[in-house]
């Protein structure tokens, strides 16, 4: 993997017109932040490496990052389409390359994470300075056939996925397209999020602040909230922040 390797047959209008390749860095969305920090790069830029020594995930976890996935952050600048919706963009536009494109049961389990069965195969990490731009992590397991200790239980890739020969190029182009066409287009990104997840109407488990309940999965509003029902009956709606840990133990 390499820029031009990349590029080559790339035929996005946004997304990937720049795209800024390492081998090896910290993490994509570090270095992503910091280029942002000394110059104003166009949105659409993109920040990719084949590994990461520090790759961060969601709530201050790392993101184990070795060679043979897709580590890449896309830079966009601030508008009015950088709301509580805006992180759901990426993991739709992959769950639905998965599925369209490597016949793979891909799911997203809320808000942003993208599943197979109940393995994680991506992940999105959204950083921002506010008003100013916004960086897009995302990670997305590729040809790694083997994860370590714990990850085996809770993460798979596309190669664990599909016995053929599954390039990461074609996974990044493909990728970058259907998250173009839905980000530019004029699709309803919370339809879209509905149609591609297997949540709604299950039970699943929210650890919000110590205290652990168990809920039914009703929707999700306008807003990207989920929607969950108590056992009384009550609907409240769930706001994706640090600390909230929902646990599903559907496929
Ligand atoms: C998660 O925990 O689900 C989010 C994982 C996000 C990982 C990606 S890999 C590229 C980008 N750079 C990082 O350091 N993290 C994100």
């Amino acid at each position: 993997m390499n820029a031009n390797s990349l590029k080559e047959g790339l035929t996005t209008k946004y997304l990937g017109r720049e795209i800024i390749y390492l081998e090896q860095l910290d993490s994509t969305n570090l270095m992503a932040k910091s280029l942002m920090q000394e110059s104003n790069l166009e949105e659409g830029t993109i920040v990719i490496a084949s590994q990461q020594n520090l790759g961060k995930g969601t709530d201050g976890n790392v993101w184990v990052s070795d060679i043979g996935n897709l580590y890449l952050s896309v830079i966009f600048s601030y508008s009015e389409k950088v709301n509580t919706l805006f992180p759901l963009y990426p993991a739709v536009a992959i769950a639905k390359v998965l599925k369209e494109h490597y016949h793979i049961d891909a799911h997203v389990k809320w808000p942003n994470d993208v599943l197979v069965a109940s393995k994680k195969i991506a992940g999105i990490l959204c950083e921002g300075d506010a008003g100013r731009f916004m960086v897009m992590g995302i990670g997305i397991n590729v040809l790694q056939t083997a994860f370590k200790g714990e990850l085996q239980n809770i993460a798979t890739s596309i190669q664990q996925q599909r016995k053929e020969d599954i390039k990461l190029e074609e996974v990044f182009q493909k990728f970058l397209l259907e998250y173009e066409a839905l980000y530019y287009g004029d699709c309803n990104i919370r339809q879209e999020w509905l149609s591609i997840t297997k949540m709604i109407g299950k039970e699943i488990s929210i650890s919000q602040d110590g205290k652990v309940s168990k809920v039914k999965v009703v929707g999700m509003n306008e807003d990207g909230f989920l929607q969950v029902q108590d056992s009384k009956g009550d609907i409240s709606s769930l706001m994706a922040r640090r600390g909230l840990d929902i646990s599903t133990n559907y496929s």
